[in-house]
């Protein structure tokens, strides 16, 4: 079907949400000197333009970064994600980082990024964007077969993001079964997958699924966005790490608090943090 353009959505604060733990998530593996390694399924572009007329026919980015960036107190803990946006801006925000940029943004000479992506348009984008970078390797594969087919890959150390865009319902059970499949190839890996919680509980298909055939650690960040009660469309985006790295949790508690202060629309914004498993504590 592929009709889904994240351009759409760049910079929103669902995108906030989802870049932040990464960045969080890709500060744990820069920690220490070995490299690492990220794969990028659902990669899409690059980097967004927000002057596009996709990103402006919405203007989400008003509702999401473009509350946070010019702001003179914005929490050091998340300096790698800013860091990661005030690159590619020079005074007025006007491009915003996909997930692909956040990674290559902390990339150091050994580490490497897999990045997939199956729509043509945004996979033509996603190659120029990578240019001649020997530590980005690109794909255009469907990620369902990818996801198994790319693990492990030759750097044992790293991070799966998972973010689909959930167009075909049959997805939400197709990703967690791939998850589940991709894991049992690398149990070691780190695994970030993304949700939305719409007016349809379908994601609790996924959750359930997940919990059921991954014997790891699974640990929940939900954040609702602060729409109306009424409104149609996304309430709350979520992510669930499997096997998320030590003490991660309150890192991403305390970011999730603290965009979740400065964000929200017609009700306050609010962060939640579960262990939907939890074996070593
Ligand atoms: C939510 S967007 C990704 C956003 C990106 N991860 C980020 O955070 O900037 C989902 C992407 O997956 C792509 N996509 C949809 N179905 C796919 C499939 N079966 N295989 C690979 N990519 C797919 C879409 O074209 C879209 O670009």
């Amino acid at each position: 079907m592929l009709s889904y353009r994240h351009a759409f959505h760049a910079g929103g604060a669902a995108d906030v949400h989802k870049h932040a733990v990464l960045a969080l998530l890709l500060d744990h593996f820069r920690a220490r000197e070995k490299p690492f390694s990220v794969i990028d399924i659902y990669a899409g572009r690059g980097i967004y333009g927000l002057n596009s007329i996709e990103a402006q026919k919405r203007k989400e980015f008003e509702h999401g970064i473009a509350k946070l960036i010019a702001r003179p107190d914005r929490l050091p803990l998340l300096n790698s994600y800013w860091s990661a946006v005030d690159a590619i801006n020079e005074a007025a925000l006007t491009r915003y980082p996909g997930s692909p940029q956040i990674v290559r943004h902390g990339l150091r000479a050994g580490d490497e990024l897999v990045a997939n992506e199956l729509h043509p348009a945004d996979y033509e984008e996603l190659q120029r964007w990578a240019g001649e970078d020997p530590r980005i390797h690109v794909h255009r594969r469907d990620a369902v077969e990818a996801l198994v087919a790319l693990v492990p890959p030759s750097i044992r150390r790293g991070l799966v993001l998972v973010d689909p865009a959930y167009e075909i319902k049959t997805e939400y059970e197709t990703v967690s079964l791939a998850v589940a499949k991709s894991f049992a190839k690398w149990p070691q890996g780190v695994f970030a997958v993304w949700y939305p919680v719409l007016t349809e509980d379908r994601y609790i298909t996924t959750r359930q699924k997940l919990l059921e055939l991954i014997p790891a650690d699974i640990l929940q960040t939900e954040f609702d966005l602060g729409r109306a009660k009424d409104y149609p469309g996304m309430q709350s985006s979520g992510l669930w790490i499997i096997n998320p790295p030590w003490k991660i949790e309150d890192a991403i508690d305390q970011a999730g608090l603290w965009l979740a202060k400065q964000l929200g629309q017609e009700r306050p914004a609010r962060h939640r943090m579960t262990w939907l498993r939890q074996v070593k504590p």
